[in-house]
């Protein structure tokens, strides 16, 4: 049987940290395994809401690439692509308008969410909310459905865009005949990783994040001042490590030592700065083989620039497949000669 599809995206808008790798991207690493993979350095969604910073995007287009293949996203088994070098989309996307309604659009959660966040951010009353910023599902349709993705490997705030992808592909086949895949979404296993701060979420903005490319004094840093159960207050006092960050990355490591960890905590054996240090050891044993992949590609540049060529070409004669049918089933195939 043929393998089916799997296509997600990523904006290139920051090096990836372990919320990514533990929320995401470890999920996609097996999946290569099953499906035919696409991973799309989503750089035109990046730009939606980045359109006055080029330069961030263009830089983290390559620092995404490179944390992606340093976390075993295999070149040779899935494609990694840049989404501003296939046009395919960008056409999808102007057809697809016609099938969503500015109310529907506006009515989408995640959206919804990000334009109350920017409401926040600049104190203003969303006027400054544009066009493509608004329509960014409609072009994250486009993404999924040019690759013919049949599973989409999202977390749960992407779920209302798949859902919107399903609506338009419905309605695409109902006026012009069966034509696009309706996707579905798959779900990791590991949702939120929390923040050393213990805040629920680990995120760039949030200031809390671990990344892959983090030397060891930052690591050290960033795990000396994370939260421990606040009722511990003296070295040898007994504590519950269910309430405890330090804890919690223990286990999310995968410390072969964790029940020791555990029973010393509780009984008060433990004191909070060695079981730091501890962590310090296990973090950076966990991160070494990325971090030396991370640094083969960074003194191999072109090999990087290779990957991403050689996997664009191969997307975009997948679209340019996509295309001819949308065109053909849209009744605008006029010509048989390429223009
Ligand atoms: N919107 C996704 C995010 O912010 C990124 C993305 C772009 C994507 N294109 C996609 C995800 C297509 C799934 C499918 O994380």
């Amino acid at each position: 049987m043929e393998k089916k599809n799997i296509l997600t995206g990523i904006r290139p808008t920051g090096k990836l940290h372990l919320g990514h790798y533990f929320g995401a991207v470890c999920n996609w690493v097996k999946l290569q395994e099953e499906y035919h993979s696409f991973f799309e350095i989503a750089d035109v969604q990046a730009l939606t809401d980045n359109f006055n910073n080029p330069e961030k995007v263009r830089t983290n287009v390559r620092e995404v690439t490179i944390d992606l293949l340093s976390l075993g996203i295999d070149p040779l088994k899935s494609t990694i692509f840049v989404q501003s070098t296939i046009p395919e989309i960008a056409e999808l996307t102007v057809y697809y308008s016609n099938l969503v309604t500015m109310a529907r659009l506006y009515r989408n959660p995640t959206v919804k969410t990000e334009i109350k966040q920017k409401k926040a951010l600049f104190g203003d009353t969303g006027e400054s909310v544009t066009y493509g910023f608004v329509g960014y599902p409609v072009s994250q349709a486009a993404d999924i459905t040019a690759f013919e993705g049949a599973c989409v490997p999202v977390g749960e705030d992407q779920l209302p865009l798949i859902e919107q992808t399903r609506e338009i592909v419905h309605k695409f086949n109902s006026i012009y005949g069966e034509t696009l895949i309706l996707p579905e979404p798959v779900l990791s296993e590991n949702k939120r990783i929390k923040g050393l701060d213990g805040n629920e979420k680990m995120g760039k903005s949030l200031g809390n994040a671990i990344y892959l490319a983090d030397s060891k004094e930052e690591i050290e840093k960033k795990i000396m001042g994370a939260v421990t159960d606040t009722k511990k207050i003296r070295k040898d006092d007994p504590a519950n490590p269910e309430v405890c960050m330090v804890y919690y990355y223990h286990k999310l490591i995968g410390n072969s030592n964790l029940e020791t960890v555990c029973k010393e905590c509780k009984n008060g054996s433990r004191g909070c700065v060695a079981c730091k240090k501890e962590l310090v050891e296990v973090m950076m044993n966990f991160l070494k083989p990325i971090s030396e992949k991370r640094h083969y590609y960074e003194e191999h540049p072109e090999i990087v620039d290779k990957i991403l060529i050689e996997g664009s070409k191969y997307a975009r004669e997948k679209a340019k497949t996509t295309m001819k049918k949308v065109r053909k089933n849209m009744r605008i195939d006029y010509f048989d000669e390429e223009i």
